[in-house]
């Protein structure tokens, strides 16, 4: 199986773990790191609503705690159309991708959009030089 389509399938799976019951809107998220591990995510919500974690977020504390710090691609998924990251989520995957960091915005059912992270956060805050 080829690497973007074993981050569909991550994202999808991971998805159906979200804990949304305010919501009611599932995200997962899957992590393709540099050197070729896979990570995933999913949104977990809370009753005081600013606890509540993005997708993005899991998935990159679970690359941290496995010890990778290099986004190549990441692929987000929830049931509509062209979801791509909220602006805190882009500034947490500026922080280990780099210009040519993939997002892949899926639904259940097929990847809708790649860009990659310059176009979409062309200048993100950094206090390092990449
Ligand atoms: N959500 C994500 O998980 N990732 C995003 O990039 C946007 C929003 C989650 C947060 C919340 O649990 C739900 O989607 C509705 O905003």
């Amino acid at each position: 199986m080829d690497s973007i389509s074993k981050l569909f399938d991550l994202a999808k799976q991971t998805r159906l773990n979200a804990y949304a019951p305010y919501s009611k809107f599932k995200v997962g998220a899957a992590i393709l790191t540099s050197n070729g591990n896979f990570y995933t995510g999913c949104n977990v919500e809370n009753a005081s609503y600013p606890c509540g974690t993005c997708a993005e977020a899991g998935a990159i504390a679970a690359m941290i705690a496995g010890g990778d710090t290099k986004i190549a691609q990441i692929l987000i998924m929830a049931d509509t159309e062209c979801i791509l990251p909220c602006g805190n989520c882009l500034q947490k995957i500026a922080e280990f991708g780099n210009a040519d960091t993939l997002i892949h915005s899926a639904d259940i059912d097929k990847i809708v959009k790649t860009q990659k992270l310059c176009d979409i956060l062309p200048q993100a805050f950094t206090l390092m030089e990449k």
